[in-house]
């Protein structure tokens, strides 16, 4: 027996019956990006692994485990991209695009983790994901806020989604917070699960993220971060989540919620959906005030989330919210006989040069007739077009309309004048 050659464990094909839907959902995001006037930018999917190390953060699992590096030819060490914020910085560090009027961006495309793949986590996951730069007051964290809650309502999911959001502080407040958080949870160690065990001396605050109960019960005494904040911290996430209320937006404050990625400052949130089960975050982000000097631009305070695309499909799709719409053909070209496929080639190529609308499809397989009506029906054809010129037709095309159950015999000339008679464009 054959042995079939598989895709890489993780990361999978996104197949033509499953496009229509992400077009469908890219479509709309976009839609609502371009009214808030944000920017497409295209980033490589390779970068030097030491921006991402400087940024991300040495000991955060995406740094520690989860890249996909190599050294290139050159013994230089590459990473395929786990995540977009970083390229985005280096690209407008390097573009003078911060110098610009306009520096709100958004990206679509792939990033690669080595994560221990289940639903909603994959190797290989698409994010589209907005950076802002420039602006330190609140009004930008609101915008994005506002603007993801658009999508959702957009996508008619708001019902299924969460908002949690928290204010992690300043890097200084964090430090105080770790002193004291490490002094408490040392006191319950051996009582912690292994991962907060080994978390508890390199990144302790991932900790009030765990998902083990026993660690949620002892955290319940633990000292809050809420109680570190800065004054200028505390009033920026106060004014948010008071222009949030005035605006009807719900949220929850969640005072444990930390992020993975160690770059954060102030306003992080998440947006969560029950449907989604373990990995349940669809939406995810934060000010990030310091990265741009950190990897070597002017001080720039900055702000951006991403979307997991597959967890948002896979929302959209439990929740039956998109209805699926099979890929229409116009006009479904047979040909009988092998001689007949180049005459179909021509045929179809003068009908597109006159109605570049039309969707026209050849069969150029040999199955039967029968087969192939039955296709075309499947694929809600509105004419079927039969070339057989060896034997019946001569040089006469038949022409089926399957929506009043007519046929007729036309030559070339007669068909190409009359499809307009068959097909009003809209
Ligand atoms: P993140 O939380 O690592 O943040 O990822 C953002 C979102 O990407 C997650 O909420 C989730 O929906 C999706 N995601 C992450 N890992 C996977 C995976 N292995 N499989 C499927 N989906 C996944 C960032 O990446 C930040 N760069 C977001 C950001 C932009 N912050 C500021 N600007």
């Amino acid at each position: 027996m054959k042995k079939i050659l598989k895709s890489v464990r993780g990361m999978h094909d996104c197949l033509p019956e499953e496009i229509n839907l992400w077009n469908d959902i890219e479509k709309k995001l976009k839609e609502i990006l371009i009214s808030y006037c944000y920017l497409e930018i295209r980033l490589p999917l390779l970068e030097k692994t030491l921006i991402f190390k400087k940024s991300i953060g040495d000991i955060t699992d995406v740094v520690e485990k989860e890249m996909y590096s190599f050294n290139d030819r050159n013994g230089k060490s590459l990473t395929l991209r786990p995540e977009g914020t970083v390229g985005c910085v280096r690209a407008v560090i390097q573009n003078n695009l911060l110098y610009t009027k306009h520096t709100k961006f958004w990206y679509l495309g792939p990033m690669f983790r080595y994560e221990r793949p289940q639903m909603g986590r994959y190797r290989q996951f698409y994010q589209l994901g907005v950076e802002v730069f420039g602006i330190t007051e609140e009004y930008i964290d609101l915008e994005i806020i506002l603007l993801t809650y658009r999508f959702w309502k957009k996508l008619g999911i708001i019902s299924n989604v969460v908002l949690e959001i928290n204010s992690i502080g300043s890097l200084e407040d964090r430090r105080r917070y770790k002193h004291d958080l490490v002094a408490f949870l040392k006191k319950y160690e051996h009582l912690l699960d292994k991962d907060s065990q080994r978390r508890l001396y390199i990144n302790p605050l991932r900790i009030l993220d765990s998902k083990n109960q026993d660690v949620q019960k002892i955290l319940r005494d633990a000292p809050l971060l809420s109680q570190y904040i800065n004054h200028f911290s505390y009033k920026h996430f106060k004014n948010l989540c008071n222009m949030l209320n005035l605006l009807g937006i719900e949220y929850q404050h969640n005072q444990y919620l930390v992020r993975g990625l160690d770059y954060y400052n102030n306003t992080i949130f998440e947006w969560t959906s029950k449907t989604l089960g373990s990995q349940n975050a669809v939406c995810a982000g934060g000010r990030y005030d310091n990265l741009v000097e950190n990897m070597g631009g002017p001080t720039t305070p900055a702000i951006g989330f991403a979307i997991g695309m597959e967890r948002l499909i896979l929302l959209v799709k439990s929740l039956n919210v998109i209805s699926k719409k099979t890929e229409k053909i116009d006009i479904f070209i047979i040909c009988i006989e092998n001689n007949d496929k180049f005459y179909a080639a021509k045929l179809s190529e003068k009908i597109r040069d006159i109605h570049p609308w039309l969707k026209i499809f050849i069969n150029f397989s040999n199955t039967s007739i029968k087969n192939n009506t039955q296709h075309a029906i499947n694929s809600s054809a509105r004419l079927i077009v039969t070339v057989d010129f060896k034997k019946h037709l001569q040089s006469h095309l038949l022409i089926r309309d399957l929506n009043n159950k007519k046929q007729f015999l036309f030559l070339e000339k007669e068909f190409l004048l009359k499809i307009n008679h068959f097909f009003k464009k809209s």
